[in-house]
């Protein structure tokens, strides 16, 4: 799942006050939020301590995405508006380097540095261990591209989490299992931005999750590109599913719940499924995006599967928990797509019946299979279609949340609310739901009732 938001990653300040700042701002999928907060670890390691004011910053990062034009382009307007700050800076006598990770990084590399002069250095996703050599590098005046594919682990490079750090970000986290992608949807530059698919070992993994248990997380969501082809061996030397992984995961005290995305429809196994009706700590929650209905579109986009053998998974997962929450991603308007085609993705959506999606206008990417199809969808069709089916998907999310006001659930309380005397945490189906702070303390999971649901949240009392 992609999202449009920006965050911050942070680390926490040791204090030293003529230490370097970092500020890291990071667009695109959940896996660039776990990039940044690991950028800013490793950072840290050599001395940056991470800032919330751009202007007080000596190391700009921008962690990118490459996913549409859009989401690109603004990156380079971002560094115009820094560039000014840098100036600014410059005119003062203090320095500030500008740098772009992430996906960008990847597909554009040395051209960055063309278009957009002010950048200092430029790394892509599989070079982040290295970070702290580029922006030495940098400091000494070379304009730095690091978009190679390292030989070596990146994992295995970047420091080790440090406990303060991981407290300081929360009682939910994100750890990256799986990267790069093998599928070749002709829409997406996944595969050429982040490479092949490659798996974590089991063994690192698990170490990664009781550190962030010993530092009081207590929900774990397991990220990839395609989180459900992971693969790796176990202990016992057999080849391991996610189904297994999650099983094992499970086990570590404080690991209460545990979730992962994002999930390509053919490699949900039999074990994974299972593990959906197994694993209480594995929550009723999946993202599995279809991006469309018809079986032409389906095929245009190498998506591999028909629409049928997705609403046969759906049935088969929804057997082994029926009160899963389905979310999805769609895309409108791929080349070829015709109003019937379209309407094949209406009623695949009436069918499913979604608690959350994202849908977007296909954004025609360099590079990739679809960009050199002739038969692209002019663009107001693609705005009038994606406002018909945001429609059916707003309307059946409001259903899903009107569905649970009564009912007593679990909620996992993740902070303070943004009002006075409140605190929001989870629902088992992702939702957030705000309470009041007596309910319980951060990283509880308590009984609550749900009492109303408003636009974007879920409102309980205590039971
Ligand atoms: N690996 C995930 C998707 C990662 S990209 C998967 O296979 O489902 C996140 C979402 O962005 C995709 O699911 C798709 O809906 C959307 N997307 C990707 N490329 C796009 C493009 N060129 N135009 C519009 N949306 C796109
Ligand atoms: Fe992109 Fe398809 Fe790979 Fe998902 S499975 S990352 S949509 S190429
Ligand atoms: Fe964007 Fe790269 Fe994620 S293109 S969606 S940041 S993998």
């Amino acid at each position: 799942m992609e999202t449009t938001g920006t965050e911050r990653a942070t680390a926490t300040d040791t204090g030293a006050a003529a230490r370097k700042k970092v500020f890291i701002k990071t667009y695109g999928c959940q896996m660039n939020v776990y990039d940044s907060q690991r950028m800013g670890d490793a950072l840290a390691a050599s001395g940056y301590v991470a800032t919330e004011e751009i202007g007080e910053a000596d190391l700009v990062l921008l962690n990118t995405c490459h996913i549409r034009e859009k989401a690109a382009e603004k990156v380079y307007s971002e560094i115009g508006r820094i560039r000014q700050i840098k100036k600014e800076r410059a005119s003062a006598g203090r320095e500030m380097m500008i740098g772009v990770a992430g996906c960008v990084a990847q597909a554009e590399g040395q051209e960055i540095m063309s278009r957009a002069p002010a950048v200092d250095l430029v790394v892509g996703p599989q070079s982040y261990h290295r970070l702290p050599d580029v922006v030495r590098r940098a400091r000494g005046g070379e304009k730095v591209v690091e978009t190679d594919y390292a030989i070596e682990d990146k994992f295995e490079h970047l420091p080790e989490l440090d406990r303060a750090q991981v407290r300081s970000r929360g009682v939910t986290a994100f750890l990256t299992i799986q990267e790069g992608c093998d599928k070749f949807c002709t829409f997406c530059v996944v595969p050429y931005t982040r490479g092949s698919e490659v798996s974590r070992p089991v063994a690192q993994i698990v170490a990664e999750a009781e550190r962030l248990a010993a530092a009081g997380v207590r929900e774990v969501t397991l990220l990839g590109q395609n989180v459900n082809a992971w693969h790796g061996e176990g202990p016992d030397g057999s080849e391991w599913g996610l189904g297994r992984l999650l099983f094992r995961l499970a086990e570590i005290p404080g690991i209460e719940r545990l979730r992962y995305t994002t999930s390509h429809p053919r490699d949900m196994d039999d074990e994974l499924i299972a593990a959906h009706r197994d694993l209480p700590a594995l929550m009723p929650y999946l993202h599995l995006p279809v991006q469309a209905g018809s079986d032409r579109v389906l095929k245009a986009m190498n998506r591999r599967h028909t629409a049928v053998d997705y609403l046969k998974l759906i049935e088969r997962i929804r057997g082994a928990r029926p009160d899963i929450a389905m979310s999805g991603d769609f895309i409108v308007g791929f080349p070829g797509e015709a109003e019937a085609d379209f309407q094949d993705t209406l009623e695949l959506v009436r069918t499913v019946r979604y608690a959350q999606a994202f849908s977007f206008k296909y954004s025609r990417r360099p590079g990739t299979p679809g960009a050199e199809m002739d038969n692209q969808v002019p663009e107001a069709e693609k705005d009038d279609r994606l406002q018909r089916l945001q429609a059916v998907l707003a309307e059946q999310q409001r259903e899903f949340a009107v569905s649970l006001v009564g009912r007593e659930i679990d909620l996992l309380i993740e902070k303070p609310g943004r009002e006075r005397g409140q605190k929001v945490g989870r629902s088992p189906w992702l939702q957030p739901v705000i309470v009041d702070e007596k309910a319980g303390e951060i990283g509880e999971i308590v009984k609550v009732r749900i009492t109303r649901a408003g636009h974007y949240s879920l409102f309980a009392s205590a039971t």
